[in-house]
């Protein structure tokens, strides 16, 4: 039986990631922090806890991961644990940069130092990597696109990313960087901005009437589904070379316009209304405000515009999304419905 072992498993993609090779018949191992014993909620949720082998560590404690992938030995290291939100990376930057970048180090030096040549690795990098390179001229991004990342989140990565080309070029490695744009699901951790928006208007259509606040509503994501990208790294570690692939769905929508989506698919008319620099969203059909934006949710520094080309990834993997924006609006709002009990 062959075996993968997984980073961040209880996080939205180690869920999803480990539900597909659980279907492959892979035995999957899932590294988590002790602490997060009780955040295991997505695992239960796709019904395959029971079915993981768990190992506690911390992912920049490099003895301790040694030691894991020596007794394993895993077929495929996929590496997606992270410090995931940008936000956060601008308050909490050392810490940010130790677990994305020192930990990705860990694991290529573990596998090079102990001849590891066998095992193919996947780490997790992401459009956030780009920055605003794409500018005014709002370019699809490729594999060729220069990097500037504009946060501490990203420029960790960017690091995470040139160390796995690095050792993949220098030692012969199978190792992967894979260029994710975001990604989405009913399973999104609930600080970010997709989970919060479906959520909160779910929960002010048939429960507590709480306003949403919002930051800036003009930036701009290729936003896919989760269920696919997972599917990608996959793909990247089954092919028979190491690439860095971006894996987009190649359409952008703002923030406003991914609001705007939802609320009309509960039957809000949302109409926007500028308030000095803020907004505020009133619902015409019973003339509540439902959301305003707020200087605490806006950024040090806005990555403004995303929009990925993913021609690479199908030509040499096969890699195709099977979402949209709606289907996966919809999965998201279907999901938040059942939690609240709601019948359609
Ligand atoms: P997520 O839901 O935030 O999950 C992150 C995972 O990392 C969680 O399981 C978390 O565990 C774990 N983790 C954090 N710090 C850790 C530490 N010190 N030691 C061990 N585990 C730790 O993120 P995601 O959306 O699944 O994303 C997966 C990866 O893809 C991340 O590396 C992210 O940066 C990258 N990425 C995501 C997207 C996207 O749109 N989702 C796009 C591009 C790239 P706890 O529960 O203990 O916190
Ligand atoms: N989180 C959040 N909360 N974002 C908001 C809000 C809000 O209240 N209001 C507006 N936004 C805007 C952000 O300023 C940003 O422009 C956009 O919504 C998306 O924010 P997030 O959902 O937090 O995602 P992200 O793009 O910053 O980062 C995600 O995607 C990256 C790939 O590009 C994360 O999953 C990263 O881990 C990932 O690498």
């Amino acid at each position: 039986m062959k075996k993968a072992l997984i980073t961040g498993i209880n996080g939205q993609d180690g869920a999803y990631l480990a539900n597909l090779l659980l279907k492959k018949n892979y035995k999957i191992y899932g590294l988590i922090r002790r602490g997060s014993t009780n955040r295991l909620y997505r695992l239960e949720y796709l019904n395959i806890k029971d079915r993981i082998n768990f190992i506690y560590g911390e992912l920049n404690e490099f003895q301790n991961l040694q030691n894991e992938i020596l007794r394993i030995k895993p077929d495929l290291i996929f590496n997606l644990a992270a410090q995931s939100f940008v936000k956060y990376s601008f308050d909490n930057p050392t810490y940010t940069y130790e677990i994305n970048c020192v930990s990705v180090l860990n694991i290529l030096e573990c596998l090079r130092r102990n001849k590891l040549f066998k095992i193919k690795f996947y780490t997790a990098g992401t459009s956030e990597m780009f920055g605003n390179i794409s500018g005014k001229k709002k370019l699809k991004i490729d594999e060729k696109t220069p990097m500037q990342p504009c946060s501490p989140y990203g420029n960790s990565k960017v690091a995470a990313h040139n160390l796995t080309s690095i050792y993949r070029e220098s030692y012969g490695l199978f190792a992967c960087s894979g260029i994710l744009f975001n990604h989405e699901s009913p399973l999104r951790g609930e600080e970010f901005v997709t989970k919060k928006i479906v959520k909160n208007l779910v929960e002010q259509k048939y429960s507590k009437k709480t306003i949403l606040y919002l930051g800036n509503l003009d930036s701009k994501r290729d936003w896919g589904h989760a269920e696919d990208y997972v599917e990608a790294m996959y793909l990247m570690l089954k092919s028979k070379k190491p690439f860095n692939y971006v894996i987009s769905t190649g359409k952008t929508y703002s923030v406003r316009e991914f609001f705007t989506k939802v609320a009309v698919k509960l039957g809000f008319e949302p109409i926007f209304k500028k308030k000095g620099k803020l907004e505020v969203c009133i619902d015409k059909k019973t003339n509540r405000i439902i959301m305003k934006t707020s200087k605490k949710y806006f950024r040090e520094n806005e990555l403004s515009y995303l929009k990925g080309n993913s021609i690479m990834a199908k030509k040499k993997i096969g890699w195709k999304p099977k979402f949209n924006i709606d289907t996966l609006i919809d999965d998201m709002i279907s999901y938040e419905l059942k939690n609240q009990n709601v019948q359609k």
